[in-house]
């Protein structure tokens, strides 16, 4: 469960203050499949950054399972968020000199015989057992989005946060890598908390946020 309260958030840009988070509050339940929705520049990623305590609001709180996660040192925090979240990013965000099973390990926090099982069944299970040493130039956009929903993944966490995750594929690739994104988490009972600005893709959800004039509406 996140619960967020009263979110503040401005930025200072030459001198004209920017209020992008304007009390804005939200509860997402544990399991469900949540998207953000908003024009550019509403706020979706400074919002979601927020929810999972890398961008520190001015004023409001979120707390996570009990959580109060901005209470806590950095940190403690980054542990808490390297724990119980997983991220994917609109431009995959992998390390190119690293193979797809090195990427996908990268959040799991120990080494050993026991990870890489867990990292080569994910990466079956998304499609790629015979891409495990391919470099990530060697792969197709969609197929690197797989690599980084298998690093997402590994570590399992029980919240995934996802900026845009079929922006850069088409519609045909964008479905495919939602629906492997919603079984997955569906198996696991974990939460997803999605942006998108594509209604047709938000519709697909257990529900939709719009944000709006810094609230959610
Ligand atoms: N680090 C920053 N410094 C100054 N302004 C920022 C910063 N990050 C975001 N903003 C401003 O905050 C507003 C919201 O940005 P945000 O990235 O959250 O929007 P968004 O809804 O994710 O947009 P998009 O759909 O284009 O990704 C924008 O007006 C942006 O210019
Ligand atoms: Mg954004």
């Amino acid at each position: 469960m996140i619960i967020a309260e009263n979110l503040h958030r401005s930025y200072a840009i030459a001198k004209k203050n920017i209020e992008v988070l304007h009390g804005l509050s939200l509860h997402i339940k544990k399991g469900e499949k949540v998207f953000l929705c908003g024009p550019s520049g509403a706020g979706k990623t400074t919002l979601m950054y927020t929810l999972a305590g890398l961008e520190p609001p001015q004023e409001g709180s979120v707390i996570i399972d009990g959580t109060d996660i901005y209470a806590l040192s950095m940190a403690k925090r980054a542990l808490y968020r390297n724990k119980t979240m997983g991220f994917i990013f609109q431009n995959y965000m992998l390390m190119p000199e690293l193979t797809a099973i090195e990427n996908a390990s990268l959040a799991t926090a120990v080494a050993g015989r026991e990870a890489t099982e867990r990292v080569t069944a994910l990466l079956e299970r998304v499609g790629l057992g015979d891409r495990l040493n391919h470099l990530p130039n060697e792969l197709s956009g969609g197929e690197q989005q797989r690599v980084a929903i298998a690093r997402a993944l590994a570590h399992n966490p029980s919240i995934i946060f996802a900026d845009e995750p079929t922006g850069n594929l088409d519609s045909r690739n964008g479905r495919q890598i939602l629906d492997l994104l919603f079984e997955l988490a569906d198996e696991g009972g974990k939460t997803l908390v999605m942006v998108t600005h594509d209604h047709e893709i938000a519709r697909l959800g257990d529900r939709v946020l719009t944000i709006r004039d810094g609230v959610v509406q």
